[in-house]
């Protein structure tokens, strides 16, 4: 199936869509308090993105959405992709628009399909989109902090044996990133704080369902990487590796 595929500056009438409570749960709920990623969606914020954000539509209706976002790079000391992924490319984007710097590279921040929309090259098609766009804009590097998708599965593997695993054709072990570098991807490097989720024990109860009875690394169903609670001081924080990825366009 062809997706079509619109940035909301096309379609704004699929803005509601987009943040429609389908495509919202494909995140787990702890997933959403990330608090870096209001300097992006925020609603007048977001405004300033809507070239960068897309929808992706099947029989009429919104099964995908993508964003990215524009920002400087190689410019006041930002010679290195961030450690700190994906909320740091946010804060980098946000620096750029209140100081007017331009921008001269695209970071993708998110591809998501419905569930039933997986495992049919729907993903590749969206990622095809937003390497156009970014082309079309004139970027010639499109750099993206990728979350592999069966990374989950396998919460206590540090990230650095995980991206590189390899299956025996050479590529990724893992089916996302597999997708990127089967299209010309270069895996740069692990993004080892890409984001951070921090909340007090009742918050991350509330997120999970979960009651935390004990101190340490507890592992969450859809986290990457183990949670690390402390009873003590009353709170639990989840610091997110992902997987940065260079398309040259
Ligand atoms: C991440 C996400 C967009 C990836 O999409 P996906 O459809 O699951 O596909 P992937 O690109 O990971 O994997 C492709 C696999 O799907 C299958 N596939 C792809 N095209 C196919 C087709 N035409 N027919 C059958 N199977 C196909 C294959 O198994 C392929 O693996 P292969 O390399 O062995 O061929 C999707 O899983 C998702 O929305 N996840 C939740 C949100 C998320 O985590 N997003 C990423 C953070 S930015």
């Amino acid at each position: 199936m062809t997706l079509q595929i619109f940035t909301l500056r096309e379609r704004p009438d699929l803005r509601a869509h987009v943040f429609g409570s389908e495509l919202q749960s494909v995140w787990p709920e702890f997933m959403q308090h990330d608090t870096a990623a209001q300097l992006y969606f925020a609603p007048k914020l977001f405004d300033r993105y809507l070239d960068y954000a897309f929808a992706g539509v099947a029989e009429g209706k919104v099964v995908a959405r993508a964003f990215s976002v524009p920002f400087a790079f190689g410019v006041d000391g930002r010679n290195e992709l961030p450690d700190g992924g994906w909320d740091e490319v946010i804060r980098w984007a946000h620096d750029d628009q209140i100081s007017n710097r331009a921008a001269s590279a695209v970071s993708a921040l998110e591809i998501s399909l419905l569930p039933e929309m997986r495992g049919r090259n729907n993903s590749l098609q969206m990622l095809d989109a937003m390497k156009a766009n970014a082309r079309a804009k004139g970027f010639s590097d499109l750099y993206a902090p990728v979350r592999p998708n069966q990374k989950h599965l396998q919460p206590r593997t540090p990230m650095r044996d995980y991206a590189w695993a390899l299956d025996d054709k050479g590529l990724p072990v893992d089916a996302w990133l597999r997708t990127h570098v089967r299209i010309g991807g270069k895996i740069v490097k692990i993004a080892p704080c890409s984001m951070t989720i921090v909340g007090s024990i009742a918050e991350w109860s509330r997120w999970t369902g979960l009651t935390f009875d004990r101190s340490g690394e507890v592992a969450i169903a859809g986290a990457l990487a183990p949670v690390l609670v402390s009873l003590e001081q009353d709170y639990a924080v989840y610091v997110e590796p992902n997987v940065w990825v260079h398309h040259r366009l």
